[in-house]
């Protein structure tokens, strides 16, 4: 029970079990993990497959030869495990030379570097079978007002997307970009802050079906926001192509924590929503194992990411199967929400005396919409105890 299998889609980045601890006050606590390892540990625990920045697989400053012998030692355990790669990234935020951006650096040739940098691991994530091509703009952002003209930033950042679907396209690629908001760290500001930003540029680009979001858990709340709603806004949209499960405590630093920890309440109404939306995408999991633990807290976190997405799935499916629950959706009156407001038409609605002149402003008024005892059903589930 709650032991996942491949067909559950769960993925890892490998910068996440290899996260070695160093972060902006204290040093790594952790040593290097070779990347075959965290193939060879995830295919254990019953992971999907692994995700990468470049420079996670392939030192930054390797030399093609070295780059050969990595990429032939990776596929080898992958090949080995049955391991999948169904998405990978660039770091455009490590090196100092991105250290105002990679797309909206004010400096241009960083830009011209940038973009070279992002096409060439394109062609490794479509050479190693990736269907989705994330991008993540920590840097790209600013922490004073008159550094970024932010207007003519978003025209280089949408001339970047532009140019890069442009390539994927010429190359005949199958592969898909999913743009990561977050709204600050490491920029005091960044671009695309939140899933409803990165929706709106998605609109503005030249091939708009070539690119839909990778929302964070944690991201959206460290702006406050409701995970599940920016997650529904996305699959209303379309435009859920990718997503990064993670924990997070309210609005502080990005927390990285594993999934299920930080707001237990989102997490389930997130759970419910995946499992009756059609996404069908991998279960990625985006997350830190704390600093303060050995490698022993590195695979207990990642094997719990994967079963606390599993119990919180049994948990939202016995919640939807309640005839407790289902009376209760209705006495909410959920099942006219899904109906359409006018579906007589305009016409008819102008001539509907009820909807207006005899209409019962103050019996409707009075009408309870019943959600307290819904909700106390919802903790129910999740507590177990129903
Ligand atoms: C964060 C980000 C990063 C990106 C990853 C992909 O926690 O700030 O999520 O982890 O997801 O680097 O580029
Ligand atoms: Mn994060
Ligand atoms: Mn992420
Ligand atoms: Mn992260």
């Amino acid at each position: 029970r709650f032991t996942p299998t491949s067909a559950d889609k769960f993925t890892f980045g490998l910068w996440t079990v290899g996260w070695r601890g160093n972060d902006p006050f204290g040093d790594a606590t952790r040593p290097a993990l070779d990347p075959v390892e965290s193939v060879e540990r995830l295919a254990e625990l019953g992971a999907h497959g692994v995700t990468f920045h470049d420079d996670d697989l392939i030192p930054f400053g390797s030399s093609d030869s070295e780059r050969t012998a990595i990429i032939t030692r990776f596929k080898d355990a992958l090949d080995r495990t049955g391991l999948k790669v169904p998405m990978a990234t660039t770091n455009l935020f490590t090196h100092p030379v991105f250290k105002d951006g990679g797309f909206t650096s004010n400096d241009r040739d960083v830009r011209r570097y940038a973009l070279r940098k992002v096409i060439r691991n394109i062609d490794l994530a479509v050479e190693l079978g990736a269907e989705t091509y994330v991008a993540w703009g920590g840097r790209e952002g600013a922490e004073s007002g008159g550094a970024k003209d932010v207007r003519v930033a978003l025209d280089r950042m949408k001339e970047a997307f532009d140019l890069l679907g442009e390539y994927v396209v010429e190359q005949g690629y199958d592969l898909r970009f999913a743009i990561e908001p977050k709204p600050n760290e490491p920029r005091g500001d960044i671009l695309l802050p939140t899933v409803g930003h990165a929706l709106a540029f998605i609109e503005r680009l030249e091939r708009p079906e070539m690119y839909g979001v990778n929302p964070e858990v944690g991201h959206e709340q460290m702006a406050g926001l409701n995970f599940p709603h920016g997650i529904a806004q996305a699959l209303w949209a379309g435009k859920l192509y990718h997503i990064d499960l993670n924990g997070q405590s309210g609005i502080k630093y990005d927390q990285d924590l594993r999934f299920g920890a930080g707001d237990l309440r989102q997490a389930f109404w997130l759970v419910d929503l995946l499992e009756t939306s059609d996404y069908e995408g991998p279960r990625h999991f985006d997350f830190k194992p704390v600093r303060t633990d050995g490698i022993d807290g590195v695979w207990e976190s990642a094997k719990n990411c994967m079963r606390n997405y599993l119990i919180l799935k049994e948990r939202a499916l016995a919640f939807r199967a309640d005839p407790a629950v289902q009376e209760a959706l209705r006495a909410s009156r959920l099942d006219e929400l899904a109906q359409p407001t006018a579906e007589d038409g305009l016409k008819s609605l102008l001539a509907d005396t009820t909807a207006f002149e005899e209409f019962d402003v103050t019996a409707a008024a009075e009408r309870s919409m019943a959600f307290e005892a819904l909700d106390q059903l919802a903790m129910e589930h999740l507590l177990g105890v129903r």
